[in-house]
């Protein structure tokens, strides 16, 4: 096992009517921006329970942030911060919202020329604005980590960021908010979070026995819930245990002391950035072409996958392996996935070539647990992903 340091202070408050005790965990005196996305907040209650918990706070409203949280837009947020001398951030929403708030409590305190820095130059986050999250949908863990993924359409590009400034204070997770979410929505909160475990266990072995364990237990239980959940939104049990399976998938725990990948998210992060692909979508375009490419590396890890996750006893270490691959593909498509580039579009030639010159000019020149995965190997697993 490799030598870590893991801190997370985040306080989950998981369960039924856990909207109420907001008013427990915001100091007494804050300024509060209530951030929201499309409106799905307006339609399922949400927004009165949150509304009715803050009754005694004084409160500004910004609505509007998009999936895949635009720039210029929380450029407008940020505006009405300073202006209105803002003390307190809350996002209720799913990933997006939660990653704009993020960004936003970066750019808050951030003193270098252009907020944009802390993306395009990768800035790490020590302090931000004080912030909390009210989870409305299952997916990205950004409720109970530190990182956060922010896009700006001008220039059709799509950065990560973070620090240790930037774990929200508090989440609520009520896994009864899971009722209004659209189909499609569950379908990539799955497959988002079984690749977010994938990208930090399908490396190679340093004897992390538990890590190992824990991650495979977390693509278990996902396994067994997504048919119940895809299936019935209100099935309570399902719901908790998806909602917590899909936090336990990023809030780093797993990834204490073991090697990570990330070049699916990588990758995936350009598909969004270009043709609005749901992010967890690009994930499962690339996941089969990337292990296929890079399978002697990561062929061990492939097989005892395969071998606990999916009960394959039968054949060589290879065949196990290739069957491991198989199986998450058909996962996938098991929620109604696509996942070949061009069942999204039919506009996808050069798209290899583009993305990986687009990494030789960030300097990126090898990606992936060994850094082994070049912009040329980045362009065959996107053409082999067509
Ligand atoms: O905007 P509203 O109207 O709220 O509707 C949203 C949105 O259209 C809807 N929705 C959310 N909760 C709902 C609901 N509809 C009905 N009932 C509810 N309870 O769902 C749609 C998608 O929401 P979004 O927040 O975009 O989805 P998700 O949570 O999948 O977030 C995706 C974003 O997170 C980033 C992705 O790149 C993408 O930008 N990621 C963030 C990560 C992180 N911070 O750690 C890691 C991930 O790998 C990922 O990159
Ligand atoms: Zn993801």
């Amino acid at each position: 096992m490799n030598n870590f340091q893991y801190k997370n202070p985040t306080k989950i408050l998981f369960g039924k009517n856990q909207i109420e005790n907001i008013v427990h965990e915001i100091p007494a005196n804050a300024k509060i921006l209530l951030l929201y996305g499309g409106g799905s907040i307006k339609k399922n209650g949400i927004y009165e329970q949150v509304t009715k918990a803050l009754l005694n706070f004084e409160v500004i409203e910004f609505g509007g942030i998009p999936a895949n949280p635009e720039y210029t837009i929380l450029m407008d947020a940020l505006k009405i911060i300073k202006e209105e001398d803002i003390t307190f951030l809350l996002a209720v929403g799913g990933g997006s919202v939660i990653d704009g708030t993020k960004f936003l409590s970066a750019a808050t305190l951030f003193e270098g020329k252009t907020p944009w820095d802390i993306l395009s130059k990768n800035i790490r986050i020590l302090k931000g604005m004080p912030f909390g999250t009210v989870l409305t949908l299952p997916a990205t863990g950004s409720e109970m980590n530190s990182g956060a993924v922010i896009t700006r359409k001008e220039t059709q590009e799509k950065f990560a960021m973070g620090g240790p400034g930037l774990f929200p204070m508090f989440s609520i997770l009520d896994p009864e908010v899971i009722k209004s979410i659209p189909q499609r929505q569950i379908a990539n909160g799955l497959a988002d979070a079984f690749t977010h475990v994938l990208e930090q266990y399908m490396t190679y072995s340093v004897g992390a026995f538990l890590q190992d364990r824990l991650a495979e237990s977390i693509l278990q239980t996902l396994i067994e819930v997504a048919p119940k959940i895809m299936n019935d939104t209100s099935d309570y049990e399902a719901a908790s245990n998806f909602m917590w399976s899909c936090t336990m998938a990023l809030n780093g725990l797993i990834q204490q002391g073991v090697p990570s990948d990330w070049a699916i998210h990588m990758i995936g992060h350009e598909l969004t950035a270009l043709y609005g692909i749901d992010h967890a979508r690009t994930l499962a375009i690339i996941t089969k072409s990337h292990y296929t490419l890079n399978f002697e590396d990561k062929k061990e890890k492939l097989a005892q996958y395969a071998e606990r996750v999916w009960n394959i006893s039968e054949g060589t270490l290879d065949k196990k392996a290739k069957a491991g691959i198989a199986k998450t593909t058909a996962f996938f498509q098991s929620l109604g996935i696509k996942t070949k580039l061009s069942e999204y579009t039919t506009d996808y030639k050069g798209t290899a070539q583009l993305i990986s010159k687009r990494f030789e000019e960030r300097g990126w020149k090898g990606i992936g647990e060994r850094g082994k995965v070049t912009p040329k190997i980045v362009e065959k697993i996107i053409e082999m992903s067509y």
